[in-house]
């Protein structure tokens, strides 16, 4: 049962993470998307960004990558680390909600705890801004909570059969694997499972 909308995550929240040591932030990508790395095609979408980790880690391998965040603490943290790493990285301060209105195109993108943030409707909005954006063919590789998470605390949980429902129309899912996410150990205000909050790494192509 998903929590009512009201419990979930605003933008205002979201800078009082970052204002604080918020659990994702693990200074690395997240090992699915290393193991995905060459699947990837640019140009690359990394929506949801954050501090940049997993944008930064596909731009160090040669792609083209745009990362959007609506939290300018977080972008700005991103260029910075993308100065000092001497990565070229295009990071905007942009809503995932209005994709819908964007003329820009990617081959690829990239959803690393993102998707599971949303209530219902916004979810759609966000489905449908994806399927704007991603070009016929092109990919989405996705990161988000499971159901097998037990507890509240964090994200919504999304069971296997509401990711298919999602991207049931426009969309083909290819895959879903349990994976982990890792969590910052530093951060202890979170107990989630031990070795990491349960999570689906989907990768789910947009038709032809
Ligand atoms: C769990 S964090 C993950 C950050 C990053 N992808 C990572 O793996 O480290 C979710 C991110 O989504 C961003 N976010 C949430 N809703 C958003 C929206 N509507 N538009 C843009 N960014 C959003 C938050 O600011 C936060 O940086």
């Amino acid at each position: 049962m998903a929590p009512p909308t009201n419990t979930l995550p605003d933008r205002t929240t979201f800078e009082i993470m970052y204002a604080g040591k918020p659990p994702w932030e693990i200074n690395k990508p997240q090992q699915p998307f290393l193991s995905v790395a060459d699947e990837v095609v640019s140009p690359v979408l990394d929506a949801g960004c954050g501090t940049g980790e997993n944008a930064l880690f596909l731009a160090a391998r040669g792609h083209q990558v745009t990362g959007i965040d609506f939290v300018e603490d977080a972008i700005r943290r991103a260029r910075h680390k993308a100065a000092e790493r001497s990565l070229s990285v295009r990071f905007l301060v942009k809503d995932v909600l209005t994709l819908g209105d964007w003329d820009e195109r990617f081959s690829s993108v990239i959803d690393s705890g993102l998707f599971h943030v949303f209530s219902d409707d916004d979810r759609r909005r966000y489905v449908q801004g994806l399927r704007h954006v991603v070009e016929a063919g092109g990919r989405l590789f996705l990161m988000c909570f499971s159901d097998g998470e037990p507890g509240t605390q964090g994200p919504r949980r999304v069971s296997w059969p509401e990711l298919y429902d999602a991207f049931a129309e426009g969309w083909e899912v290819k895959s879903v694997h349990p994976v982990r996410f890792e969590v910052n150990p530093e951060v202890t205000d979170f107990s989630f499972s031990k070795g990491g909050p349960k999570a689906w790494f989907a990768v789910i192509k947009r038709n032809e």
